[in-house]
C-alpha cells in the first residue's frame, strides 16, 4: 500500500472519529442528588417518566424487573392495589424489600412510581438475583437494620453501613456496645452467624448505585 493511500484512509478515519464524537449525546450525571420536594405547582396527575427513573434508581427494578413484570418481588406492572394501598407497601419493610422512608421516596415521588406502574401493561415474568445478594438483603431487613440505617445501608437517621471497613470484630464489637441505646443491635437475639453474613454484604454488596 502506498505512503499516500495509507494517509487517505488515515484521514478518512479521523474525520469519521470527529464525527462521531459530535454526534454522542453528552452523558449525563448520573441524577443521584434527591430531587427537591415538590412545590404547589406540581402537576397532581404524577410524573411517570420520574417515576419510571426513580424505579430503577432506587433498585425496585432489581427485584420487580425492569420493566416491574416481576422478579424476586411479584410484578407491579398494570398494578390496580389503590395508591394508598402501594404507599403503604412502600413504607413497610417486607423481606427481602426494605422500608423506603419519606426522605427516600417523597409522598409525591412514590405517587409518581405509581402513576408510571399504572400505565405498564400487566406482565408477569421471574429474575433471579445473585444469591449472596439477596441474602445480605434478606438479613438485613429482616432484622430491620433498613429502618434506621437506610433502604440500603446508605444512612438514614443512623450512620451509613454500606462499604463497612472496620473489620468483623470492629463490627460486632459496635453493635454489642450500643446494645443499652439501639435493643435491636442484640447480637444474641439476631443470631452471631447471620450477623457475619451480613457484614459481608454490607463490605461488598451493599451499594445503593450498584444494585441489592
Ligand atoms: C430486595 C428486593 C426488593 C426491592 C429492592 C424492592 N422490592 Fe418491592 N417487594 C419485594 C418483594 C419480595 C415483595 C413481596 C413481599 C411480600 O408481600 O411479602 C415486594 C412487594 C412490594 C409491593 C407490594 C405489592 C402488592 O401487591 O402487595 C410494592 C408496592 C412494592 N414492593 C414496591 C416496591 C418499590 C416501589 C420499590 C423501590 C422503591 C421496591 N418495591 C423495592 C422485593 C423488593
Ligand atoms: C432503631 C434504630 C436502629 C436499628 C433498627 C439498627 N441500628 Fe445500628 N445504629 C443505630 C444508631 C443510632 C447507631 C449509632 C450509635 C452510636 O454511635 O452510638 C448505630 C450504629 C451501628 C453500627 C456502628 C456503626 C459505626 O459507624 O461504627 C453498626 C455496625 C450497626 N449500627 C449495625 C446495625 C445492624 C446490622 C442492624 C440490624 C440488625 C442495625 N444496626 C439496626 C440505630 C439503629
Amino acid at each position: 500500500m502506498s505512503r499516500l493511500r495509507v494517509l487517505v484512509i488515515l484521514a478518512g478515519l479521523i474525520a469519521l472519529l470527529a464525527g462521531c464524537a459530535e454526534a454522542a449525546p453528552t452523558p449525563r450525571p448520573t441524577e443521584l442528588v434527591p430531587t427537591p420536594a415538590p412545590g404547589p405547582t406540581l402537576n397532581p396527575a404524577g410524573d411517570a417518566a420520574h417515576g419510571a427513573a426513580l424505579f430503577v434508581r432506587w433498585q425496585c427494578a432489581s427485584c420487580h424487573g425492569g420493566n416491574a413484570g416481576g422478579g424476586i418481588g411479584p410484578s407491579l406492572a398494570g398494578t390496580t392495589i389503590s395508591q394508598a394501598a402501594f404507599t403503604a407497601a412502600v413504607r413497610q419493610t417486607r423481606p427481602p424489600k426494605p422500608a423506603f422512608s419519606e426522605a427516600e421516596l417523597s409522598e409525591s415521588d412514590v405517587r409518581d412510581i405509581y402513576v408510571w406502574l399504572q400505565g405498564l401493561e400487566p406482565a408477569a415474568q421471574t429474575i433471579t438475583l445473585e444469591e449472596g445478594q439477596l441474602l445480605g438483603i434478606q438479613v438485613y431487613t429482616s432484622s430491620g437494620c433498613d429502618s434506621c440505617h437506610g433502604a440500603f445501608a446508605q444512612g438514614g437517621t443512623a450512620p451509613a453501613l454500606a462499604g463497612y471497613s472496620a473489620d468483623v470484630d470492629a463490627f460486632l464489637e459496635a453493635m454489642r456496645s450500643t446494645t443499652a441505646d439501639v435493643p435491636e443491635h442484640d447480637l444474641e437475639a439476631l443470631g452471631i452467624d447471620l450477623m457475619r453474613r451480613l457484614y459481608t454484604w454490607l463490605k461488598e454488596g451493599a451499594n445503593l448505585a450498584s444494585g441489592c
